[in-house]
């Protein structure tokens, strides 16, 4: 599929970390065109990919400021870019109900297991330490809890008897690649 200019669609992503999921939307052929990438952390892997991509981001970071105050400098970033979705891609700071209000069903995430299983920070870890035989990703609307907002769509992960945590959370990264785009074609409507 070719984007088209004219019907792609604006989205901010938010980052933490090392921001593959960023670059896999970034290189998909999904038609949405990311205005800007937020990153909160300066040292965020994700900012190095932002630049090799040409997309541009923006460094928001938490400290030393009210969660108001740190919420405000992002609503000013995305002021007058048109924004419709808010795609949040291993983002390890909770919005507020007020930001997620303002953005109904306009922000998404991608959460490492099969909620409502394991939600939270370590949804690998923690799966792999209770010794799930499957396991996998959920695509998710946010909504003003953690990891409870409806789900868009899911792909399992099957945990082998000789699955490592290192190779386990490599098969989860997988899934994670494949499930966001699939999601989001669902989202966006596009037609294979
Ligand atoms: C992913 O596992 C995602 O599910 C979780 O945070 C991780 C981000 O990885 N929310 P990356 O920064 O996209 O590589």
């Amino acid at each position: 599929m070719k984007k088209d200019l004219q019907s792609m669609v604006n989205v901010a992503v938010f980052a933490s970390g090392s921001g593959s999921n960023f670059e896999n939307i970034a290189t998909s052929d999904l038609p949405l065109s990311i205005k800007v990438l937020i990153v909160d952390n300066k040292d965020a892997k994700a900012i190095e990919r932002a630049k090799r991509l040409n997309v541009p981001y923006e460094i928001v970071e938490r400290s030393g400021k009210t969660k108001e105050e740190f919420e405000a400098e992002i609503l000013n970033v995305l002021k007058d870019k048109n924004i419709e979705y808010i795609l949040l891609a291993g983002f390890m700071k909770i919005l507020s109900a007020e930001f997620i209000e303002r953005y109904d069903r306009k922000i998404i995430n991608i959460h490492p297991s099969l909620l409502p299983s394991f939600k939270g920070k370590n949804g690998i870890l923690d799966a792999y330490n209770y010794g799930v035989k499957v396991s996998g990703v959920t695509v998710h609307y946010v909504d003003s809890g953690i990891d409870t907002g409806e789900i868009i769509d899911q792909e399992p992960v099957v945990l082998r008897d000789d699955d490592t945590l290192e190779s386990f959370e490599e098969k989860i990264h997988e899934a994670e690649y494949k499930l966001y785009i699939r999601a989001l074609k669902k989202v966006l409507e596009v037609k294979e």
